[in-house]
């Protein structure tokens, strides 16, 4: 079959990891797909950044909108951030005309997913974002594929890397907040403005997509209450810890009687169950459901190599996927199926 063409926007730490990945997994890549991946095209702000990987032979993009629109490729691959543009209007460039999208931006989904998703649908384009929420832990696949058929009551979990860093690293080794968070930043697991991380947002923006995939409606990213940890002390850590706690920044969202309730906010978790001993960048998420019960994923939840191995994934199931196949819809079912957001009332 013809190689897979694709085509990068953003060579940062995710970006620059899938580059490298893909250029030394070559042949392996092409005889598990049945055809070979090339990158034809990548764009980033600065074109003389050393980045540690090979560009030569690779057509370079001054502006990622028309490495979207107008390159010869297959898939959009978007690794820029920001839930505006240029990601928006380069994503809906490509699914536009056809091509199909991978990214790793839960802020662009949270703000646009639905509208994506159906602008996918109509041309016949894949909407793929595994790496959008818990960096590697397949989830989405989780809920928009192995899942299907099952009611489920609640998703809860860690899906930020950054906090779970900084509070372990604040336990465990004593250091301050601003010491850890710049650590954080340092290893690439923060996003390019830390506010998302340390005020909760990206935890949220995660959360909205995991709510629309589990209850089948639209997302509803600004129905969540919010609180991130940049209020949070040792002497907190230390106080829960001699109570029998850790303090971790969860993420939940469960269905009531009244309608679908969201929250991110710090948590007071008993040191004896699994999510409170989830350390470090790693992100744990639960998923309760009739059919299969509880199922419980835990996982490395930020970094270029984890994070790019998702996007892998998402490439490598569209280079596998044969013309005419049946799509997965980006949400699990039809975007005009998805039933419109019902928030819970307040107790
Ligand atoms: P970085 O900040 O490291 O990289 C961003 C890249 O995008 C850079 O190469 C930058 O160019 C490029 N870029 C930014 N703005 C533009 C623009 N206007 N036009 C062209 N290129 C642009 O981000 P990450 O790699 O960390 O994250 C990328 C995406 O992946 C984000 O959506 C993030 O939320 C998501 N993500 C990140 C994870 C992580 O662990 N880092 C985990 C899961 C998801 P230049 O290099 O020239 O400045
Ligand atoms: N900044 C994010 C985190 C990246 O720390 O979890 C992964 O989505």
């Amino acid at each position: 079959a013809d190689a897979l063409k694709i085509g990068i926007a953003g060579l940062g730490t995710v970006g620059a990891s899938l580059v490298r990945i893909l250029q030394d997994r070559h042949e392996t890549m092409a005889t598990t797909c049945g055809r070979a991946i090339e990158i034809t095209a990548v764009a980033a702000r600065e074109r003389s950044k050393d980045r540690g990987v090979k560009l030569a032979g690779i057509a370079w993009f001054e502006d990622a909108v028309s490495l979207a629109s107008e390159a010869d490729i297959d898939v959009f691959v978007e690794l820029m951030g920001g839930a505006g543009d240029p990601a928006y209007s380069c994503v809906k460039a490509a699914l536009m005309r056809g091509v199909h999208v991978v990214t790793a931006n839960k802020a662009l989904l949270a703000a646009h997913g639905i509208e994506l998703a159906e602008i996918a649908e109509q041309h016949g384009a894949l909407l793929n974002y595994e790496a959008a929420v818990a960096g590697g832990i397949p989830v989405i696949k989780a809920l928009r594929e192995s899942m299907t058929g099952n009611t489920i009551s609640r998703v809860y979990g860690i899906m930020n890397g950054t906090c779970n860093y900084i509070l372990t690293k604040m336990e465990k080794e004593g250091l301050s907040f601003e010491e850890c968070l710049k650590e954080a930043q340092r290893l690439g697991y923060a996003e390019a403005d830390p506010a998302f991380d340390i005020e909760g947002n990206d935890t949220a923006h995660k959360l909205s997509i995991l709510t629309s995939l589990a209850f089948g409606t639209a997302i509803a990213a600004d129905d969540i209450y919010l609180e991130g940890i940049t209020n949070i002390s040792i002497e907190d850590i230390q106080a829960a810890s001699d109570l029998g706690y850790r303090i971790k920044l969860l993420g939940v969202a469960q269905r009531t009687d009244s309608g679908i309730e969201q929250r991110v906010h710090p948590t007071m978790v008993p040191h004896d169950t699994v999510i409170a001993q989830v350390d470090g960048v790693t992100n744990a998420v639960a998923i309760e459901s009739d059919i299969l019960g509880e199922l419980l994923m835990v996982g490395p939840g930020a970094g270029g190599d984890a994070t790019a191995s998702a996007v892998l994934g998402d490439i490598a199931d569209i280079a596998k996927s044969r013309p005419g196949a049946q799509h997965v819809p980006a949400f699990g079912r039809p975007a005009k199926a998805l039933l419109p957001y019902k928030r819970a009332r307040m107790q």
